[in-house]
């Protein structure tokens, strides 16, 4: 049995930060951010006491609406996320009662910016073991509470945003989650963290003044490992199911930086315009990028399409995931 997507839905905050708002307040331009990032904007969930749920909830109310699916019929939900609520209890577990879903085991998952693909994988897992007949699929982070906005080498990267699939059993065998290929590598932990928070170092007044409480990256070192790893496992995948460049109908892959867009897509040997791209509005929502192109392009998405969804994150963690897309729109 495969586990099917039947749904999606997504959500991004209204306030947008541009790049010319971000040049007020960092050393930068929208010439260097464009050129080297691919970024234009990025929507920022403003108001004091929101959460990650927030946006999350908004996705998955979407999907019931779409789907005419009842919160009691859902039975998993799994949040990935690397900027839940609070530490406790998990963000899956509130969501699911601001959503109104009593019958569902739930849990977060953290992968960094491969966090989607970790989710999908395991819930498929849930599905075709035949144990759970409804699982939501989250990726949803408010990457502005973790973003030191005095940084000019992180702030101009991330955004907020939330994205949610519902997954369920094929009745159709030949489409569903095909196939995954999943990696993490824990000597990347170095070059993209954040230091303070977690057990090691508690919030004190020395983690707030050092800064440690925000997203601590050494980008050269990060970009050249998600360029090779990500086209690495896209490729991999291809070839593992004899998929040429003609047949693959879509590229999704994190929206992290347009340059490792472009080099995966170049190692695959596909064109641009089968590549998932909106870095350029979003920024990199690292959890959601993946779920929030695929609701942004489910109107041109056809039953049968080999889609590859692709991604790269802290941990290090990466990934590809093979999806024969289940419906029409
Ligand atoms: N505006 C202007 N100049 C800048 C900016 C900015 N916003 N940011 C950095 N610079 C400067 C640097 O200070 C440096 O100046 P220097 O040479 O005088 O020291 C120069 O630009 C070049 O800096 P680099 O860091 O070499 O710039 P690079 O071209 O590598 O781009 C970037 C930086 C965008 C971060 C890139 O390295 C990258 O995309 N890395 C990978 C990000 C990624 O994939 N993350 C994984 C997912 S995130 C997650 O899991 C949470």
């Amino acid at each position: 049995m495969k586990a099917v997507i039947t749904a999606v839905g997504g959500y991004a905050p209204d306030y947008i930060l541009d790049n010319k708002e971000l040049s007020k307040m960092v050393d930068t331009s929208d010439e260097w951010i464009m050129t080297r990032v691919g970024i234009k904007e990025r929507h920022i969930l403003k108001g004091e006491r929101q959460g990650t749920s927030e946006m999350a909830v908004k996705a998955v109310e979407e999907i019931f609406r779409k789907s005419e699916t009842s919160p009691d019929e859902i039975d998993l939900v799994i949040c990935a996320t690397v900027t839940p609520d609070h530490i406790f209890p998990a963000m899956a577990n509130i969501v699911s009662d601001k959503a109104d879903i009593r019958n569902a085991h739930s849990f977060d998952l953290n992968a960094g910016c491969s966090g989607f693909l970790y989710a999908l994988d395991t819930a498929s897992k849930f599905i075709e073991a035949g144990s759970k007949k409804k699982a939501l699929v989250i990726g949803a982070d408010k990457m502005s509470s973790i973003t030191d906005y005095s940084d000019r080498t992180t702030c101009v990267l991330f955004g907020d945003a939330a994205a949610a699939v519902l997954l369920e059993p094929s009745k159709d065998d030949s489409v569903g989650v095909i196939d995954s290929i999943l990696r993490s590598d824990g000597f990347g932990r170095r070059y993209l963290k954040m230091e303070a928070g977690g057990s090691v170092a508690p919030p004190s007044i020395d983690t707030v003044k050092n800064k440690e409480h925000f997203i601590f990256q050494d980008g050269r070192h990060v970009f050249k490992y998600a360029v090779s790893s990500m086209a690495d496992v896209s490729v991999e995948m291809m070839k593992k199911h004899n998929i040429s460049p003609d047949e693959l109908d879509w590229l999704v892959p994190h929206q992290a930086n347009m340059r490792i867009i472009d080099a995966t897509a170049e190692r695959m040997g596909i064109d641009k315009n089968k590549v998932m791209i909106n870095i350029e509005r979003y920024g990199n929502t690292t959890a959601a990028t993946i779920p929030m192109c695929l609701y942004e392009w489910e109107n041109r998405l056809n039953k049968g399409d080999n889609l590859i969804l692709s991604a790269f994150g802290a941990g290090f963690t990466w990934g590809s995931i093979l999806v024969k897309w289940g419906y029409n729109s």
